[in-house]
């Protein structure tokens, strides 16, 4: 078949259903009616599913044959972010909004799923839709192959939507896409006391700033140059009034690298610190590290498979050559379990106003690179099932 043909036939569709979904974005864990139009239209293409984790589902659409399993795989949640741009689909949840495009990416899995559906007889494998919630909060993936009910994939494949590539474009690279990511939160033990007589109380203020600058220590004097390493302090909050010291100070913050080795022993660099600088002070911590997601890495024959797909596609134009960036996405669980691969959809088109960044809240996605998206979902498939 000729993939973009059959999935151009549902451009309206595509259009239809991701401005459906953003008109309608709804939380982390909290995407009940996300999650029953998403069934509804599994419903209409007479494809059997099953609810996974509550919000999440599972679509399984037989080919032919049983093997190979190949797993194509969405996110569906949206962000606490209120929507500024006038738009004739903006958002009608109040203060929520679809800043990171699952919206287009639930719209473009649908729409894959459609053409998939009218060739069903063409296809020699299994196919397994995966619509996942939360992935804002890191921990839909995981707690969704937790189950057991994604089952063994032999291939899997997501993609985000990407505006720092232009639509017309996709960038599925081998090896890092996204760095690992963790959070932490850091309690800093004092004494309060009073401003004017330091030296009857422990300033957690003080130990608080030089744990903020010790820590950077790690990128800049422990960890090899060659790797990317991120810990940023990104909240600090303390005290109460100017001539009181208050008893604790509460900080948080981020670290990212793509390096997995490095991602097991980076916990341990940054308790060190805390606790070496705390006992130089007189304080005491508490640490708290958590939400340790994984890199994102692309296995490199399925990266081959999808770079060859994404020229029958686009030609050789459309590839882009993207290098990792450091941001965390948790379809990395996935690609620990299954060999796969997670492409870049250029979706920039400055002309028509569609240049900001994910997150922002005037994001919004040129919809011409739903029908792409789409179309590399069903191309991924068509070449992959013949490798596997
Ligand atoms: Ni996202």
């Amino acid at each position: 078949m000729n993939v973009l043909e059959e999935v151009k036939k549902y451009k309206d569709y595509a259009v239809a259903m991701r401005r459906e979904f953003h008109r309608h974005p709804e939380l982390s864990w909290q995407e009940t009616e996300t999650a029953a139009r998403i069934r509804r239209e599994l419903d209409e293409m007479g494809i059997p599913y099953e609810e996974v984790v509550g919000t999440g589902t599972i679509a399984t659409l037989k080919g032919k044959k049983d093997h190979p399993v190949i797993g194509l795989r969405c996110d569906i949640d949206a962000l606490p972010i209120k929507e500024v741009k006038e738009l004739p689909y903006r958002s009608e949840n109040d203060g929520v909004m679809h800043a990171c495009g699952h919206d287009g990416h639930i719209s473009m899995l649908l729409t894959a799923a459609k053409v998939l559906s009218d060739h069903r007889d063409e296809l020699n494998c299994t196919v397994k839709l995966i619509f996942q919630p939360a992935e804002e909060k890191t921990n839909g993936a995981l707690k969704m192959l937790e189950t057991g009910r994604v089952g063994h994939l032999d291939t899997v494949c997501g993609m985000h939507i990407f505006p720092f590539l232009d639509a017309g474009t996709i960038s599925v690279d081998p090896g890092p896409r996204y760095t690992s990511a963790a959070f932490m939160n850091i309690t800093i033990k004092g004494r309060s006391g009073h401003g004017a007589m330091p030296h009857y109380a422990v300033d957690p203020i003080y130990v608080g700033a030089k744990v903020v600058d010790a820590l950077q220590s790690i990128a800049s004097r422990e960890t090899n140059a060659m790797d990317t390493v991120v810990v940023s302090i990104c909240t600090f909050h303390s005290g109460t009034m100017a001539n009181i010291f208050a008893e604790t100070a509460e900080l948080s913050g981020t670290v990212r690298t793509f390096n997995p080795e490095l991602r097991k022993q980076l916990p341990g660099m940054i308790e060190r610190i805390i606790k070496s600088t705390c006992e130089a002070y007189r304080a005491d911590y508490e640490f708290d590290y958590y939400c340790d997601i994984p890199a994102t890495i692309n296995d490199e024959h399925c990266s081959e498979i999808a770079a060859g797909s994404v020229k029958k596609l686009l030609g050789e134009e459309g590839l882009m050559k993207y290098a990792g960036t450091p941001g965390g996405e948790d379809f990395s669980y996935f690609l620990e379990r299954f060999p796969g691969v997670y492409a870049f959809v250029g979706c920039r088109n400055e002309s028509k106003g569609c240049s900001y960044s994910l997150h922002h809240e005037r994001f919004d996605l040129d919809e011409d690179a739903l029908v792409n998206g789409a179309a590399f979902y069903v191309q991924y498939l068509l070449d992959a099932q013949e490798q596997f």
